[in-house]
């Protein structure tokens, strides 16, 4: 291991509930310090520039995710669940996992699910409506997802609310085993059961995602437990991400009366509106990777086997990279923003989410004349994700 007594380094403790609540101070800091920071208090290297970020998410012989994509090295630490088979795999492993999932959430798969989607948003926009004062989370952005999501992957209707304790746990799981993260757990472990077995092929609705995940084991492309692993990515990965990236955007879209105003004029923009909106404020603000040898990142030399943690929501807001980075800009070219990775491990359900989004926030665009916010916002308190937890507005219909 190189020695890190010359390198630049920062010393704050990323999960501290004070440094949480101000995430743009934290990620400017990591990112304008230098392109790779050791941050002593994890013994991990942050990097925020978007050049560099975008350099080691396509490197992926250099940096591992073999070895986790957060902060544990789950090669060499006990872990608190199995390797995901393809976020925390390399090539060739990953490879025979990623055409799998690539083929479940191909266009064709996508397209089929839109009007059902169409319908279901139609339903949550018109109830929070005739409320009025509602919750932009609870009734809006997790509304949506929490409904269609765990419908396509075909799991049974009862005691859904267990899929987001769940997924609270893995995203705490991400970062240090810190006591955020044992609550999380012990919260979770008396529904760890519940969700093996509402993975299990009996109990996955027929004509859906999952049970084609195990057509698949049928025809011995899978086998049946990696049949229920990729089924529970759906949720680890899939359900929390979405929930806070559209709450960012439509939160984003409240404050923003230009930009809501564009998009009520032609609700077609709300696939740009969330892409932006992604850019903005990234859920999955960091993802991990191992060296595998020694390298360096612009003249900062990082040894073998040490932790480097790429800052995404920071290099989202790089100043060299996006013109006015911290303004919400509805007509700006997105292309190049990193909330959903690069490279040979991007998020394989980018599509999914940006059907989920479009087709909420342009029902809402067609339907709502006005979201007036009416409260405080709160935020989730999660080590590894950033989002709303609840932010009161009031609807006025169009
Ligand atoms: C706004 C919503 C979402 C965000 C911000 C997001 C973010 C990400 C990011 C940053 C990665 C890269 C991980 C890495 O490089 O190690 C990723 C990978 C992944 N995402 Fe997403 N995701 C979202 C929605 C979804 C959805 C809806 C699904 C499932 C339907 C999903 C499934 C996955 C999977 C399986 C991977 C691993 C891909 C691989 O390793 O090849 N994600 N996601």
């Amino acid at each position: 291991m190189l020695n890190h007594s010359s390198a630049p380094t920062l010393d704050f403790d990323l999960f501290d509930t004070d440094v949480m609540s101000q995430p743009d101070h934290y990620d400017q800091l990591v990112r304008e310090t230098a392109p790779a920071v050791y941050l002593a208090r994890h013994g991990v290297w942050a990097v925020g520039g978007h050049t560099d970020v975008h350099a080691v998410f396509g490197d992926f012989q250099t940096y591992s995710s073999a070895s986790g994509t957060g902060f544990t090295n789950i090669r060499k630490q006990e872990n608190w669940r199995k390797p995901s088979l393809i976020l925390e795999s390399d090539p060739p492993e990953h490879s025979k996992y990623r055409r799998i999932m690539n083929k479940l959430l191909s266009p064709a798969v996508l397209r089929r699910l839109r009007t059902d989607f169409e319908q279901t948003a139609e339903r949550i926009v018109d109830e929070a409506l005739d409320r009025g004062d509602v919750d932009l989370m609870a009734d809006l952005a997790e509304a949506f997802p929490f409904n269609v999501l765990p419908d396509t992957v075909g799991f049974g209707k009862e005691n859904r609310e267990n899929l987001l304790i769940y997924s609270e746990l893995n995203f705490n799981a991400m970062g240090e085993k810190n006591a955020r993260f044992h609550a999380a757990a012990e919260r979770a472990a008396p529904i760890m059961d519940w969700v093996v077995e509402n993975c299990r092929r009996d109990a996955i609705a027929p004509d859906t995602m999952g049970a084609a995940i195990f057509d698949l084991a049928d025809q011995g492309e899978l086998t049946e437990e990696e049949a229920g692993m990729l089924i529970r990515i759906f949720i680890s990965a899939g359900m929390d991400t979405t929930i806070n990236g559209i709450g960012f955007t439509l939160k984003a879209l409240a404050q923003h009366p230009e930009a809501w105003a564009k998009l009520r004029e032609n609700p077609g923009l709300a696939r740009a509106a969330f892409d932006e909106g992604l850019r903005y404020r990234a859920p999955s603000p960091y993802i991990g990777r191992t060296t595998t040898c020694e390298t360096e990142i612009g003249g900062v030399r990082i040894g073998a086997e040490e932790k480097v943690i790429l800052f995404i929501a920071a290099a989202n807001r790089d100043p060299r990279q996006w013109e006015n980075p911290t303004r919400y800009d509805i007509d700006r070219k997105t292309s190049g923003h990193l909330a959903f990775g690069f490279g040979i491990h991007a998020c394989v359900g980018q599509m999914m989410a940006r059907l989920e989004a479009e087709v909420i926030i342009s029902t809402i665009a067609r339907k709502v004349a006005k979201i007036e916010i009416i409260g405080e916002p709160e935020y989730q308190s999660i080590n590894w994700l950033r989002g709303l937890s609840g932010l009161p507005v009031r609807l006025e219909r169009a």
